[in-house]
């Protein structure tokens, strides 16, 4: 239910968007008002997640829709000080990790699928293919995206950390992961810092991502330079550096080691159990 003080759909656009924008579409909700409220954050205080709130935010990840209802997906939820640290140091020494009081590190997960085939003596040799990791990624990151929506919901906050990938195979180790089971991205959990706000970030214009038909290239890169400006702007809003949007997004993919160590995801897979055939 909206109140008085929400900002209004014009007004959480404009945010959503750093820029004047078209009048709101008529079509809107409170769900969507809860999606256009999203941030990641990165300054978390120590309590704890209750296990009354994983319950929850575990019943939405469940939730969500799972290719041919395989659900190949599961979740680590980490508490511990320690792992947590040493997670901390493995995704690339990130502080959020060590300081949010639990990390959900989420899995690809064939296992369950191989387990109930050695169960039933059954062939299972689609589970060695590329498509069935792409199908348990997919899962993974369906199910997440409705823990993280569930999350904010009941007064959390979330943010993913990618950073996992980074050397998987240990992550896979600290863990105790069993063959055919791969760390596809973390999430720290817990409650936002209030003594450090964090601002919605502005997004590309539609014109961007929205392609009607046929994709449409030529609206590609004014859109993007349209967004580059945003986000300098953006950028020197919250004291950062103001730096192109374009070229710190370059800089993300220029080279092997500009993948901060997933330049070996193939073989870090194989190692794990996904022959990716
Ligand atoms: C799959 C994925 C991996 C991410 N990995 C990291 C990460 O390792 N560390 C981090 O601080 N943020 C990470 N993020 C958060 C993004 O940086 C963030 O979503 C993006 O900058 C947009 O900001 P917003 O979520 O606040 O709108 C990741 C996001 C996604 C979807």
């Amino acid at each position: 239910m909206r109140t008085a003080t929400a900002p209004s759909p014009h007004e959480r656009l404009k945010t959503r968007y750093g820029d004047n924008c078209a009048a709101a579409p008529s079509a809107w909700s409170d769900v969507i008002d809860h999606l256009l409220d999203h941030r990641s954050v990165r300054k978390y205080l120590p309590d704890p997640v209750t296990d009354a709130q994983l319950h929850a935010i575990l019943a939405a990840a469940q939730s969500a829709p799972s290719s041919s209802n395989l659900h190949a997906w599961s979740v680590v939820a980490v508490t511990d000080p320690d792992l947590r640290d040493r997670l901390s140091q493995l995704v690339g020494n990130q502080p959020q990790v060590s300081q949010a009081p639990m990390q959900l590190v989420w899995l690809a997960d064939l296992s369950m699928l191989h387990q109930a085939s050695r169960e039933k003596e059954q062939a299972a040799q689609g589970l060695d293919y590329l498509e069935m990791f792409l199908l348990a990624a997919l899962d993974a990151a369906l199910a997440s995206q409705n823990a993280s929506i569930a999350a904010q919901s009941i007064g959390l906050a979330t943010v993913y950390i990618g950073g996992i990938r980074n050397q998987m195979d240990k992550v896979a180790d600290l863990l105790g992961l069993p063959p055919r089971v791969a760390p596809v991205f973390g999430m720290c959990l817990g409650t936002a810092d209030p003594a450090r706000p964090t601002a919605i970030k502005p997004r590309p214009p539609q014109s961007v991502v929205l392609h009607r038909n046929r994709y449409e290239s030529q609206a590609v890169m004014p859109g993007l330079q349209h967004y580059d400006e945003v986000m300098q702007r953006f950028y020197k809003s919250q004291s950062m550096e103001a730096d192109s949007w374009i070229l710190r997004s370059l800089n993300r993919v220029a080279t092997p080691a500009s993948l901060t160590g997933r330049d070996r995801l193939r073989e870090m897979l194989m190692q794990l159990g996904f022959p990716l055939k």
